[in-house]
């Protein structure tokens, strides 16, 4: 069994990237920039976001950090996106999700420019990406595509179940295990919570990508001798002995998953540094404007 070291392939990764800001600077381009727009206190996304202000100082990029608290208004935050939509030093940008239950999430997505759309939402990006073009894809699936280049794993002609069917998560994932080149020509199973034989599918899996948010809901007696696990849940669960008091809970039960692998991920470790190293791609290919004038 190979453990996949998320971390290692993103500081690997990253200190490449910030090689060629380094390239680009000194041949006067510019440093690429990236803003994050972040509504409330939610724990998990201020964890995300102020490791996505870190990421970006490792990489050499601008990084803008623009708070409200939960009551500011679906009004002020559209007002806002078309201020970074309109201002030429910002290459890139996100708006952490969730965002209060009074925010319609898609109207704001669609209310980005899809050129500085760096982390793959805006239709025109979902889209591109379904039909193989070049363009913007989710930072999660495209991590996940990065940890099976990286570490050589075969997936054409595997069968691949996707566990959850998020528009963040599973639905791109699904899309890109089915595209017609490496990593990916694999047969996809996509299983829900409607799904009544998941257990029978994923024993039939090669491949498994649980992005379900339920703790350890992938148990041995699921998985195939020698499968491929990539745990994507980072569910939060109370533990008295951590001084955060919580501690981050995959949806794969690891201990007793991991020996009939050949590979699986950790949780923390293994998928979560790389969502944020492919964001950091993605600001740089906006900087770049490698997939939009
Ligand atoms: N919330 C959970 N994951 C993500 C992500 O990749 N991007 C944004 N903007 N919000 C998220």
């Amino acid at each position: 069994m190979t453990l996949i070291d998320g971390k290692a392939v993103a500081t690997a990764i990253k200190q490449e990237i910030a090689q060629e800001v380094e390239q680009i600077l000194r041949a006067g381009g510019k440093r690429p920039h990236l803003a994050a727009i972040l509504v409330g206190h939610d724990g998990g996304s201020e964890t995300y976001v102020h490791n996505k202000v870190l990421s970006c100082e490792q990489c050499g990029f601008t990084s803008t950090l623009i708070r409200y608290e939960d009551d500011v208004t679906e009004a002020e935050l559209l007002a806002q996106v078309d201020k970074l939509n309109n201002d030429p030093d910002v290459d890139g940008f996100i708006v952490q999700l969730p965002l209060p239950k009074h925010i319609s999430e898609q109207k704001i997505i669609e209310a980005i420019d899809y050129r500085k759309d760096v982390d793959g939402f805006h239709p025109i990006n979902v889209g591109r990406m379904a039909i193989g073009l070049p363009c913007y894809i989710s930072a999660t699936p495209n991590g996940i595509l990065q940890l099976f280049k990286y570490y050589n794993i075969e997936t054409s002609g595997k069968h691949c179940v996707v566990l959850g069917r998020s528009n963040i998560v599973g639905k791109p994932m699904a899309q890109l295990m089915m595209q017609k080149r490496y990593p990916g020509d694999a047969t996809v199973t996509v299983c829900h919570s409607h799904t009544t034989n998941i257990k029978e599918e994923c024993l039939k899996a090669d491949i498994i990508i649980a992005a379900l948010g339920q703790p350890h809901f992938v148990t041995a007696d699921m998985v195939k001798e020698g499968a491929v696990i990539i745990d994507v849940g980072t569910t939060r669960v109370p533990d008295a002995t951590r001084k955060s008091g919580f501690r981050l809970c995959g949806d794969v039960d690891f201990d007793n998953v991991a020996p009939k692998c050949s590979f699986i991920t950790p949780v923390p470790g293994g998928v979560g540094p790389m969502t944020i190293c492919s964001l950091m791609k993605n600001t740089l290919s906006a900087g770049k404007k490698e997939f939009y004038k």
